[in-house]
């Protein structure tokens, strides 16, 4: 088996101390480059650390485009926990990126399967995605690709689990009113990216991480799939990767 690129971080801020390093080296080379990126908590230290670059001068975001990988559906973008609202709130507004150069998928278009082959279409005219961000479901997601049958293809409405729904009910009132669908890039989009940057942070990730990365290649864990990209790198801090040290120190 081809060894991963495993990074490790002492903790979950130096993680994204290390995710935005990669990032800005992307940018650096190939400044209207086009970045896949992800909501939630993981990826939220890396975009403090971009945000610092960019405060201290050494980051630009003029050209920068991005598409975003997930929205629940059902949700307009001012909607508090829609993921346009968290990634302008935590990224976009702090950052000089242009609005018209972000993308996530539109959660209340009226023709959802127009909008999802719209979101191709824009990935494919932006010349397709140089370096996708990911973090992890704890049932092995990436972006909003549950277990399945099969890894999924494109660009798509998904129904979410009961899993997924429980976890992000911290974000609402209560669990009826976390979204039953949402808009995801599929696996088969993400695979497509040039460079995959996955971050895991914290202890409850541990298992599913050294799952993915050591594990059986299955969509019913969907991470797996990423054993198969050629330019994976993945960077976690020590409590995700407590398992991986267990039963593979060898990786590192
Ligand atoms: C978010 C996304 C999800 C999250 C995953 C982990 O855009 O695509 O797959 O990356 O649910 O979420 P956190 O980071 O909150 O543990």
């Amino acid at each position: 088996m081809k060894k991963i690129q495993l990074l490790s971080a002492v903790n979950a801020s130096i993680a994204g101390n290390i995710g935005a390093d990669l990032l800005a080296a992307a940018i650096l080379e190939k400044p209207d480059c086009l970045l896949g990126l992800a909501t939630g908590s993981t990826p939220v230290p890396l975009y403090h650390a971009l945000i610092a670059k960019h405060q201290a001068g050494q980051l630009d975001f003029n050209q920068v485009r991005s598409v975003n990988l997930d929205e629940y559906v059902g949700l307009k973008g001012d909607h508090p926990q829609s993921y346009r609202y968290f990634m302008n709130e935590v990224l976009f507004s702090k950052i000089n990126i242009r609005q018209e150069n972000t993308k996530v998928p539109d959660g209340i278009a009226a023709d959802q399967n127009a909008c999802c082959e719209a979101y191709e279409s824009q990935i494919k005219a932006w010349g397709g995605i140089d370096y996708q961000l990911l973090g992890i479901g704890q049932n092995g997601h990436i972006g909003f690709n549950e277990p399945a049958a099969v890894f999924s293809r494109r660009t798509q409405v998904v129904a979410l689990t009961a899993s997924t729904r429980e976890a992000n009910k911290r974000f609402f009132d209560r669990l009826e009113d976390v979204p039953t669908h949402a808009i995801t890039m599929g696996i088969g989009t993400i695979m497509t990216a040039r460079k995959i940057l996955l971050v895991c942070t914290g202890e409850q990730k541990a298992e599913i991480l050294e799952k993915s990365l050591f594990g059986e290649i299955d969509p019913q864990v969907p991470a797996s799939v990423l054993q198969l990209h050629r330019r994976l790198t993945v960077v976690a801090d020590e409590a995700a990767l407590s398992t991986i040290r267990l039963k593979h120190p060898e990786a590192f």
